[in-house]
């Protein structure tokens, strides 16, 4: 396999700075553009967030890593069309992978405008530059762009019809890249993930609020009755998958459910919690607006075309993510 150029357009964020670490111990050589503006460092020092001494200290800990691996991070706004075009051009990348965005749906819903402006202003510059000369573009899209599934599973064939802003930009995103291939035969790969956690998220998506609230003592929320299922997937599950398509001729042109493949209730995933975290206390609220039925999404085609293995079950990777928290946050405290 021979060593690629790849450049991480918001690559400081949860998937691209993990992403990063693995595609250099692969042997690639990463570069990471970001501005740390969204959802990082230099919006969280401006923001009223919970927590925010804790996520400053991993946000910190993502760069450090980063630098203790020798990976290039160019601070820089995506949004801005010519610095992004100069830059690009010197990187010279071979692939881009495209993660820029406001990456969650409730803070989408809340500011459609930024949304836009960080999410597709930026993909479109992406795909400008790349258009010419041909360069492989990753797209980073969401399980949201389903909608309300139509059954337990999806397979990628399944119609989109999301629900509200986030899914919608989402698959937008799709469709504006289709159109770059068939117009400048740019070459192309959607990645729908779906409900990642892992190690230094900061995003305040479930899994993280459930170790965050019990390791503090405080009470955990569910919305709903913790019935709904959702396909868990370990961010190294995810970044394993992307890596894949970066190196497999057949991950061209095609769309991708990157996930664990197998969908598992919230109360499953509080009852591992519970078992590092005896004494949690739960209570269960009504369910949130606009957030879609969701359920399994099928791998096969990804294990078919790109080998894809996805190799943890909730059972280990939560209890890694967990234990890796309980140790941060020792070190953290001390
Ligand atoms: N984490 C998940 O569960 C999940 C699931 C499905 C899809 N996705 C998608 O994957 C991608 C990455 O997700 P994440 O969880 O790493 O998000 P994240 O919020 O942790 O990271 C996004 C990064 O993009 C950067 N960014 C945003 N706008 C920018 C701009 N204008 N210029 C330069 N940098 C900019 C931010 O500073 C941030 O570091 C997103 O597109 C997201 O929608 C994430």
């Amino acid at each position: 396999m021979s060593s690629k150029r790849i450049l991480l357009v918001g690559g400081c964020g949860f998937i691209g700075h993990n992403l990063a670490i693995k595609l250099i111990n692969l042997g690639h050589k990463p570069f990471i553009v970001d501005s740390l503006s969204v959802n990082n460092l230099r919006s969280i020092e401006q923001e009223d967030v919970i927590n925010k001494k804790l996520y400053e200290g991993i946000l910190e800990n993502r760069l450090e890593l980063l630098k203790k691996n020798n990976i290039e991070l160019i601070i820089q706004d995506a949004r801005e069309y010519h610095e992004i075009s100069k830059l690009y051009s010197k990187i010279d990348p071979d692939i881009i992978i495209h993660l820029a965005a406001v990456s969650h749906a409730n803070k989408s819903n809340k500011d459609p405008h930024s949304t836009f402006d960080h999410s597709l202003r930026t993909l479109e510059n992406t795909l400008d530059f790349a258009k010419n000369p041909k360069t492989h573009v990753i797209y980073m899209s969401s399980s949201m762009v389903y909608g309300n599934f139509n059954s337990l599973d999806v397979d990628e064939g399944a119609i989109c019809k999301p629900i509200g802003i986030y899914g919608t930009l989402k698959l937008s995103g799709e469709l504006l890249i289709k159109s770059y291939n068939q117009v400048f035969d740019l070459p192309y790969t959607i990645i729908r993930p779906s409900a990642l956690y892992g190690e230094r998220c900061v995003s305040r998506r479930v899994g993280q609020i459930f170790i965050e609230n019990a390791i503090q003592g405080k009470e955990i929320t569910i919305n709903g009755d913790g019935e709904d299922k959702l396909d868990f997937t370990y961010i190294e599950d995810l970044v394993s998958g992307i890596a894949s398509c970066c190196e497999k001729k057949n991950a061209i042109n095609q769309t991708f459910n990157l996930t664990y493949g197998h969908s598992r209730k919230i109360n499953e995933l509080l009852n591992i919690l519970k078992s590092e975290f005896p004494n949690s206390k739960v209570n269960y609220s009504k369910k949130e607006k606009f957030m879609p039925e969701r359920g399994t999404l099928k791998t096969e085609k990804a294990k078919k075309l790109i080998n894809y293995k996805s190799n943890f079950s909730i059972e280990d990777g939560y209890i890694r993510y967990i234990n890796w928290y309980k140790s941060f946050w020792k070190k953290f405290n001390s």
